[in-house]
């Protein structure tokens, strides 16, 4: 059976395409869905795409990757830099977890280049738009066979 790799989309992130598209691009969630739907299937995985404004959402979601040893694709987009909760919950993934940005944070404003989620992941994948979602996916792919 294929396996599924969970993508999840902190707050804004429902807003793609309309919000700040000098920064994020024009592409919407569901460009952002049908792209990753599309490469999963041609790497042989599943993706179980999701979003969610809601810290507690995510990280309840993330307690279920724990527990079915999922692989993760995180954006966690405000909450890669301040929230502690999502980065103990990201440390309980013990499958292959990626980080990924649309934008480069490191090349932005100064509370920006701090993420307290890099720490726990496998690796950071930043500045591609929704390409760097393609690329983590690939990266994904590689963790698990490895
Ligand atoms: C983001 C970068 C974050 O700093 C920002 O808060 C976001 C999106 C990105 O994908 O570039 O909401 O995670």
């Amino acid at each position: 059976m294929a396996t599924s790799v969970l993508i999840l989309n902190g707050p804004n992130l429902n807003r793609l395409g309309t919000r700040e598209p000098d920064i994020y691009g024009t592409a919407t969630l569901s460009d952002l869905v049908e792209l990753c739907t599309r490469e999963a299937l041609a790497l042989g995985l599943i993706a179980d795409v999701r979003q969610s404004n809601d810290e507690a959402e995510l990280i309840g979601w993330l307690h279920e990757a724990a527990d079915a040893v999922t692989p993760v694709i995180i954006n966690p987009a405000a909450f890669t830099h301040y929230s502690y909760a999502l980065r103990d919950a990201c440390a309980l993934v013990e499958a292959p977890l990626i980080e990924v940005h649309l934008s480069n944070p490191a090349a932005r404003e100064e509370f920006r280049q701090t993420s307290v989620i890099a720490g726990v992941a496998d690796g950071v994948i930043a500045g591609f738009g929704i390409e760097s979602y393609r690329l983590a996916l690939q990266a994904i792919s590689r963790l698990i066979s490895a």
